[in-house]
């Protein structure tokens, strides 16, 4: 398939890959309305492509890997080592040091385990921001307090965005062994200016981890262009299956790391009291890897290749401008992060005055429109922002305007429900 411009859609003038048709899962409805799905950031749907390779593969390639010599063994082994060069490449990494996971969370765990046990000791410190899923908080909690080391946060202003010269004052001060934060923030959609950041925490001497789980499925990535040390993502937000993350490293520092689980396939040999590790990116990919996982995996970044990620890019950030015009409609709505679509990935938490997030949700999911509400795995954010929960409307490749007008023609029904004024005067 060739890149084609986006078209737009007559009555918005806003962008569509017109792409909806290739994810059964929208002929589905709900208590008669069809399924308007928001909630991408969460997980996103699967194009029948990915769905259809990890049925062929189970039905027709099924086999474990890196053992067998039958013919069979031999497909199993060039689907799941084929998929690791595809999703290498799709994210301008190399397949050496590109690990499969079982998420980002296990992604991020193996660093905290195999990187930071060796390298973080009492007296140094891990610095984050307080933009964090949790996924990038608790492992640096549970090293630092096995380690005797202080974790740091870096702060989010009103904004929603990392102050660079607060991470300079951080690394001045000399302790700080390893920085992570997110790539996109999955509350505020902030995109952190990652390339910066680690030539900041790389001039201190520190290694960088960027969680790139709301990046990778929405826009560009080029892992080695950004230069970071470990760059952390998910399949199952990239259009691809659960069950399959992935971590890709630099050479020099996942080499001298020891392993982070271990037992088959991670080896090189194996004594009585002793073993050796098997080369990259094995030694990190301890027992049966998902192998049927990968395939899809390798049909999901192809998919979205296709389509282009520049053009993905384009799509969603028009479309974030529209959800973003047209909350602002809703009387009492607040959204969090930065105002402009240029600065955001594909979504917006907000909060609407009078109404409780899990009530805006349950009302909008009345009419079929699928949003998330709660702390979305970011508890010490919510502090910083003052509010227990918010609502949360992302969007992926298949979403177009009218499934934004959706949403608030169901925000605006809710409002009315609670017996609240339903437009700004
Ligand atoms: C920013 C961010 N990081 C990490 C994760 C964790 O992803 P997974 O549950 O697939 O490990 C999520 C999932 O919501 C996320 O949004």
């Amino acid at each position: 398939m060739s890149t084609r411009a986006a078209p737009t859609d007559p009555h918005t003038g806003q962008s569509s890959l017109e792409v909806k048709r290739d994810f059964p899962i929208f002929a589905r409805s709900f208590g008669g309305h069809p399924l308007i799905y928001l909630d991408s950031a969460a997980t996103s749907q699967k194009p029948e492509v990915v769905i259809e390779a990890l049925a062929t593969h189970l039905r027709s390639h099924n086999a474990n890997v890196h053992r067998g010599v039958y013919a069979l063994a031999q497909e199993a082994d060039a689907a799941y080592d084929g998929a690791r060069r595809r999703v290498a490449a799709f994210a301008g990494a190399q397949p050496q040091t590109t690990i499969f996971t079982k998420n980002a969370t296990e992604a991020i765990n193996l660093v905290a385990y195999a990187w930071g046990r060796t390298h973080v000791g009492p007296g140094d410190a891990v610095l984050i921001t307080q933009m964090e899923h949790h996924a990038n908080i608790v492992p640096w909690q549970v090293l630092c307090r096995e380690r005797g080391a202080t974790l740091r946060y870096l702060e989010v202003d009103e904004q929603g965005e990392l102050l660079l010269e607060q991470l300079d004052g951080e690394l001045a001060r000399g302790d700080v062994r390893l920085v992570a934060f997110a790539h996109v923030s999955n509350v505020l959609g902030t995109i952190n200016p990652v390339a910066e950041m680690v030539a900041r925490v790389r001039a201190a001497g520190a290694v960088s981890l960027i969680d790139g789980a709301q990046a990778v499925p929405h826009m560009p990535v080029d892992v080695e262009q950004i230069g970071a040390d470990f760059y952390a993502w998910t399949g199952h937000k990239a259009l691809g299956p659960t069950g399959i993350g992935v971590l890709h490293g630099r050479r020099e520092i996942l080499e001298a790391m020891e392993p982070f689980l271990t037992g088959g396939d991670m080896i090189s040999s194996v004594d009585f009291q002793s073993a050796s590790w098997n080369e990259l990116p094995y030694k990190f990919e301890a027992g049966t890897p998902p192998i049927a996982e990968a395939a899809a995996l390798g049909a999901a970044v192809d998919y979205l290749q296709t389509l282009g990620m520049e053009r993905v890019r384009a799509h969603e950030r028009a479309l974030t401008a529209y959800m973003l015009e047209r909350l602002a409609e809703v009387s009492g709505l607040r959204v969090v992060g930065p105002p402009a679509a240029e600065r955001r990935g594909g979504l917006a938490s907000f909060t609407i005055e009078g109404i409780h997030p899990h009530d805006v949700a349950e009302l909008t999911g009345r009419e079929g429109v699928c949003i998330r509400a709660g702390h979305h795995c970011a508890q010490p954010l919510m502090r910083c922002l003052g509010v227990g929960a918010t609502a949360r409307a992302s969007v992926g490749v298949y979403n177009d305007p009218s499934d934004v007008d959706a949403l608030i023609d169901a925000l605006l029904a809710g409002l009315e429900v609670f017996g609240l004024d339903t437009s700004r005067g």
